[in-house]
């Protein structure tokens, strides 16, 4: 039997996602029409003996993770859980927090994925080179290949190019390393747990040692890095080994990257989900989805439109988030920049620009917060609006307070 554990994070992280965290967690947010979650369910869900999928993350529990995972539940027939931790206790101290959960059952083998990454989840491929490759109870970890510069953004993986056993793990180093990245996905069997506990237990050793700390010593012990306390240890250890996928994968830290990989999983519905997709008719394209109204001559392009906004005819929408229930008047323009990888490089990736690069706004896509209204004839260009704002003029390079 197996299992899938998702690392959602929590509301201190998402910065790079304001002002459209605000209204829903940013594992929420859709992507490619569906809560960017959902992705993950749904491979997990395809995947033979696959029993639980927890969510681990330290969010208060709210309504619409509540919502969420009940219709993806019924939708998928998959038992689904939330799991809370106290505190953020990282990507590996989550997982050993509740290691009593993953375990409950006994799952052979379970999945462990970052939250905010798209794929094409290549998770039975997973298995199968979990099979082939070392002993039996090898950890594998997902990679993919990235250009010298980005890489460093990344976990850097070296591996034996026979075995392909990781030799070396670096976590986001200063220098090139690799230029094969860690993807956030892994597959482990329960004896990860022994290795985490270690950590724990040496963690726990260590506060004692320092009179220092009194009070949260033991959020400090349990608070565990997988990449940079587990994997670092484990290489070269004939325990660890990587799996290079050949499919699409990436990152979603901003606004931006979330067009992207809506763009990346859009092609993607071609093959696995056409009825998703816009068809044409007599007529012109029927447009699908719910809740959104497009007037006549309207262009969109490269843009995420959120339920409950209005697009009033002849407006134009490019490289653009339009928040819930936001209008854009007759004409306007709303326009931002896009911050797509090189499409010479083929192993670019996109970059998660900063908001400000020498205290200047970067040009970024536009995005507006939920309800803001944008009058007619104005041309709105590389702007943040924040929620509930009526615009009267044009703005451009501006973040609107
Ligand atoms: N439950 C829980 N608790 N989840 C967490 C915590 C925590 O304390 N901290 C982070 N996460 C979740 C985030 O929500 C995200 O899905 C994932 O763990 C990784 O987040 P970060 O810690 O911000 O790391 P990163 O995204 O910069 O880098 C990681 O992912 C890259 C691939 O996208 C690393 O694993 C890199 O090595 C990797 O290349
Ligand atoms: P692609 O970018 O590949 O689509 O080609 P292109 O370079 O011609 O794109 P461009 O943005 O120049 O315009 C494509 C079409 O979008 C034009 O035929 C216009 O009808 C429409 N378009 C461009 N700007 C606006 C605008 O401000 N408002 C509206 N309603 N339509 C626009």
């Amino acid at each position: 039997m197996l299992k899938a554990v998702i690392l959602i994070g929590g509301p201190q992280k998402g910065t790079r996602f304001r002002p459209l965290s605000f209204e829903v967690p940013k594992p929420l947010f859709p992507v490619a029409g569906v809560p960017m979650l959902q992705h993950h369910i749904e491979a997990c869900a395809k995947v033979p003996n696959m029993k639980e999928i927890l969510l681990v993350g330290f969010y208060q529990p709210n309504e619409e993770l509540t919502r969420f995972i009940c219709s993806a539940q019924q939708e998928f027939k998959i038992l689904i859980r939330y799991l809370q931790e106290y505190a953020a206790l990282g990507t590996g101290g989550g997982i050993y927090h509740f290691r009593d959960q993953i375990l409950s059952g006994g799952p052979e083998a379970f999945f462990i994925m970052n939250a905010d990454v798209c794929s094409e989840f290549p998770l039975p491929e997973m298995l199968n080179f979990q099979k082939e490759h070392g002993e039996p109870s090898s950890f594998v970890i997902m990679g993919t290949t990235a250009n010298r510069k980005q890489s460093m953004n990344y976990g850097c993986i070296v591996e034996n190019q026979q075995t392909n056993e990781v030799l070396h793990y670096v976590e986001k180093p200063s220098t090139f390393v690799s230029d094969i990245i860690n993807c956030g996905i892994y597959l482990f069997t329960p004896e990860i747990f022994q290795h985490i506990g270690a950590v724990f237990q040496k963690n726990q050793q260590d506060m004692l040692l320092d009179e220092q700390t009194n009070g949260n010593g033991w959020h400090r012990a349990e608070a565990i890095r997988l990449e940079q306390d587990i994997f670092t240890a484990l290489a070269g250890q004939g325990k660890l080994y990587v799996y290079k996928t050949p499919a699409f994968w990436s990152q979603i830290k901003s606004a931006g990257s979330a067009i992207y990989a809506s763009r990346l999983y859009l092609n993607q519905y071609h093959k696995t989900h056409p009825e998703r997709l816009a068809t044409t008719e007599d007529g012109g394209p029927r447009i699908s989805g719910t809740g959104v109204t497009i007037g006549a001559g309207v262009r969109v392009r490269e843009s995420i439109i959120l339920h409950g906004a209005t697009l009033q005819d002849h407006s134009c929408v490019l490289n653009c988030i339009v928040g819930w229930d936001s209008t854009i008047g007759k004409w306007a323009r709303v326009e931002g920049t896009p911050s797509d990888p090189n499409p010479n490089d083929p192993y670019a990736k996109i970059d998660s620009e900063t908001l400000f690069r020498d205290g200047k706004l970067t040009p970024s896509i536009t995005i507006l917060g939920c309800n803001v209204t944008i009058p007619s004839e104005v041309i709105i260009l590389n702007s943040i609006v924040l929620p509930h704002k009526d615009l009267n003029r044009s703005f451009k390079n501006q973040i609107i307070l």
